[in-house]
């Protein structure tokens, strides 16, 4: 019997497949040929054209909103901490690209291709979910970051609450939300930057090759650099407060006020080199010199306690038994064992918790 493949309609059958097999190696040929003579156009400087454009923003809307659906409930995008401390971190990060409510974008950013949009134009259209999945991930092909840590994810919340402020708020709201506010309490102190300090690795995604044409390492030149001006503590401020103890953020940012100099020194060098997993901190702390971390740990040690006022929720006195006697029931050691007395003071790298916030403590 003969093979069914090179009688009737199947012989016609592979011909057209042939004949299409080379159409698409044609191509591909092409292709190669055209990219490997520098045919293909990489300027940055025409925009898109309508079809690109629309390739490339579909893909990613369809992606974002499939990802969205795995992604947990969000927590109390209305409250004012959060908000706070998203603020802060937009200003530092995002208005680079994004630019501000009533504040046009940098040419710089303006000059990408794509484009960044304005996103108090454009956030509206994305649902919660949805944006945090696009400040988690970045947006391949683009511009546009995934976050610069590998995990808390947590705390991307806090931008997401700002974001869904941006399209109402007035550019003197912008600018009160995203500055420190250091009036009345003196000039913060300069911190000059001196000298680099010793050379730290950074941990952070998957490093890319050929690795020596990556510096994986800090400090680093920083999205602000905000070492390099000399004057840090006004960058605290604006999440810490002038007081440290984390007002302004409403205790999201923890209580510097409380901790020793040796553990304040070893969190900023932890956040750096992304042993210690916080996007918004490593930014932060990644820009700062040797010489700067050991100033600004002394400062933040030396700054009288402090603590903002309890929450009006939850049980101080069920509290007060599991800090003191654990639970033996449930294997919950008492947590006073190793965080009360001289905790913090000890060198063992056992924060205080006495007094510190309790937004960050439930974070
Ligand atoms: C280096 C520049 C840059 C930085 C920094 C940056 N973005 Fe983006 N962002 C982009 C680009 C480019 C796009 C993609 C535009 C496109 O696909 O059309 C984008 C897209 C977005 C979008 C989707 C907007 C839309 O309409 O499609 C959101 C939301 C967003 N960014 C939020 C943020 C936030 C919040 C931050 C700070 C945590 C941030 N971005 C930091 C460049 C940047
Ligand atoms: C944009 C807001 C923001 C700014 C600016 C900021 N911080 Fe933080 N900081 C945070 C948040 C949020 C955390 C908690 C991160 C986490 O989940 O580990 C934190 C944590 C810390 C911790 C760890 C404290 C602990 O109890 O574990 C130290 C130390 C610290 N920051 C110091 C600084 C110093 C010094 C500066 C200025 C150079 C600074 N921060 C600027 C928001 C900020
Ligand atoms: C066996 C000792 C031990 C016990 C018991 C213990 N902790 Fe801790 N805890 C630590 C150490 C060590 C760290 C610092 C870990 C680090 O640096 O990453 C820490 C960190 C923390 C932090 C982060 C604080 C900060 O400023 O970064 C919180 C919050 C915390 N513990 C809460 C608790 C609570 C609540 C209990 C009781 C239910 C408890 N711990 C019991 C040793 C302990």
């Amino acid at each position: 019997m003969r093979s069914p493949f090179t009688t009737g309609p199947f012989k016609s059958g592979s011909r057209l497949l042939i004949g299409f097999g080379a159409v698409l190696l044609a191509l591909g040929l092409g292709g190669a040929a055209a990219m490997h003579f520098g045919l293909v156009p990489v300027s940055a400087r025409p925009p898109h054209n309508a079809l690109t454009t629309a390739v490339l923003h579909d893909t990613f809307r369809a992606s974002v909103e499939r990802s969205a659906r795995e992604v947990g409930p969000a927590p109390d995008l209305a409250d004012p901490g959060l908000i706070a401390l998203g603020a802060r971190h937009y200003g530092q990060v995002c208005s680079s690209c994004h630019g501000g409510p009533g504040l046009g974008q940098s040419p710089v950013a303006l000059s990408m291709r794509p484009r960044p949009q304005s996103l108090p134009a454009v956030v509206d259209g994305f649902s919660a979910s949805e944006l945090y999945v696009i400040l988690r991930d970045g947006v391949r092909f683009t511009a546009m970051p995934s976050w610069p840590s590998d995990g808390n994810f947590n705390e991307i919340w806090a931008v997401v609450a700002f974001l869904r402020q941006l399209p109402e708020m007035t550019p003197e709201a912008y600018r009160a939300a995203t500055v420190a506010d250091v009036a009345g309490t003196g000039a913060p102190p300069a911190m000059a930057w001196t000298r680099r300090g010793p050379q730290m690795p950074v941990k952070l995604h998957d490093e890319a090759g050929p690795i020596e044409d990556y510096l994986y390492a800090a400090p680093s030149t920083g999205w602000r650099p905000i070492g390099l001006q000399d004057v840090p503590v006004a960058y605290c401020a604006a999440c810490h407060g002038a007081d440290g103890t984390g007002a302004p953020t409403g205790g999201q940012a923890p209580n510097l006020a409380i901790l020793d100099a040796d553990t304040i020194a070893a969190r900023l060098r932890a956040y750096a080199e992304g042993t210690r997993e916080s996007g918004i901190m490593a930014t932060v702390a990644s820009s700062l010199s040797g010489p700067q971390i050991e100033a600004l740990a002394a400062y933040y040690a030396d700054l009288p306690d402090r603590t903002l006022g309890a929450p009006d929720r939850g049980d101080p006195e069920r509290g007060a038994v599991l800090a003191r006697r654990g639970d033996f029931a449930r294997a919950l050691p008492a947590c006073g064992a190793c965080h009360g007395g001289n905790a913090g003071a000890s060198g063992l790298g056992v924060p205080r918790l006495a007094g510190q916030g309790a937004a960050f403590l439930e974070r």
